[in-house]
């Protein structure tokens, strides 16, 4: 759907990997220094990210919903949420990343409220995330969402490799018990 600004939202599809890929990979860099390691940074992290979009975007069990935000030139962001993911907390907003010169725009309110539509109209069911503790700004941005921060727990390692952090940074939970809500707050 094309609001009055030309920003678009729809679904994913297998030809969008590399584009998400190349913005997962900006994002993670600019603002996952410091939890992430410099040498998955400054390395491996474009091959990483082309792998994990190949498949996710090629899947076809209907367990995740990925939408994308662009306008005629560029992609301009991305959401992606495993469905059913967790028993207590919902589905999951596994990523989302906006382009780093048109952050602040309302592009991801509008990928929320996309997700959150997508999670309301699969069934019953809560909505959660995890977020970096040094991320604080998107942790503002989920706060003025609706969401609570309900847990704390260490920070998985990209792809289970250790080496790809630095230490043991710390990550928080983020819930909507009713994502209905977000559609509220477009
Ligand atoms: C976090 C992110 C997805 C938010 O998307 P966005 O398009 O920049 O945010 P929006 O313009 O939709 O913001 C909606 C509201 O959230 C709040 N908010 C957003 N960013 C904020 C920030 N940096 N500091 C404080 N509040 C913020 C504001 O209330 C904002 O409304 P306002 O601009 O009218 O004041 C985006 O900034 C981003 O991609 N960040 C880098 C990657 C990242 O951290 N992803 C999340 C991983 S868990």
């Amino acid at each position: 759907m094309t609001n009055q600004t030309g920003l678009r939202v729809r679904p994913a599809g297998l030809a969008d990997a590399r584009a998400i890929a190349a913005l997962h990979a900006d994002s993670w860099r600019r603002h996952y220094s410091g939890a992430y390691s410099d040498l998955f940074l400054d390395g491996d992290v474009g091959a990483d990210r082309s792998q994990v979009w190949t498949t996710r975007l090629g899947a076809t069990d209907g367990k995740a919903a990925t939408f994308v935000a662009e306008d005629e030139e560029a992609l301009l962001g991305f959401i992606h949420v495993a469905l059913d993911d967790d028993p207590a907390w919902g589905s999951l907003v596994d990523n989302l990343h906006v382009i780093y010169d048109r952050k602040r725009q309302r592009i991801g309110r509008r990928l929320m409220g996309e997700a959150a539509r997508a999670v309301v109209e699969h069934g019953p069911g809560g909505l959660y995330l995890w977020v970096l503790e040094q991320n604080v700004n998107a942790q503002a941005f989920y706060e003025e969402l609706g969401a609570r921060c309900v847990e704390r727990a260490l920070a998985a390692a990209p792809r289970g490799d250790p080496a790809h952090l630095n230490g043991m940074p710390a990550k928080l939970r983020y819930a909507w018990p009713e994502p209905a809500g977000l559609l509220q707050r477009q």
